[in-house]
């Protein structure tokens, strides 16, 4: 992953909590996939009345992408905070979102945290899911 890149995903990643549908929290969040084949997809996360059917930005990334056919990875930026804040804390992915990252990502999946362009951590797949359970326990 090349700076550009990573700082290209940031931004699509903080363009997409303008989309953010999110009434009962008003906690946005967006985020950017990088898929092999080069193309981004990106998420917001969209809330609902009846809480359960709440989806991650991350989720809604990973499903427009697998839904167009797409499904090998290379990274993911993520930004999240409340509505109308001026400077971003890391949003760190969900436990759920973790899982269906280990469902299309092999081991050197980078995980952009991010705060902003300039700042951000960067994880593997295993970094923020070891021991994970995935296709291989199921397939072998
Ligand atoms: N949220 C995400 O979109 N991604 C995460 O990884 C953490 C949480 C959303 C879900 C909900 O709409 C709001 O943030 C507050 O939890």
């Amino acid at each position: 992953m090349s700076g550009e890149q990573i700082k290209e995903l940031i931004e699509k990643a903080l363009e997409m909590r303008n989309f953010s549908y999110t009434p009962y929290s008003h906690y946005n969040v967006g985020a950017a996939i990088l898929a092999a084949n080069g193309t981004i997809y990106t998420g917001c996360n969209i809330e609902n009345a009846s809480f359960t059917p709440s989806n991650c930005a991350e989720r809604t990334a990973f499903f427009k992408a697998v839904s167009e056919g797409v499904k090998e990875f290379k990274a993911i930026a993520i930004v999240g905070g409340p509505d109308g804040a001026k400077e971003l804390d890391y949003c760190p992915p969900c436990g759920v979102c973790r899982q269906v990252m280990s469902e299309f990502c092999r081991d050197d999946f980078t995980v952009i945290c991010a705060k902003s362009v300039d700042k951000y951590k960067l994880y593997s797949l295993p970094e923020i899911l070891p021991d994970r359970f995935g296709p291989k326990d199921l397939l072998g």
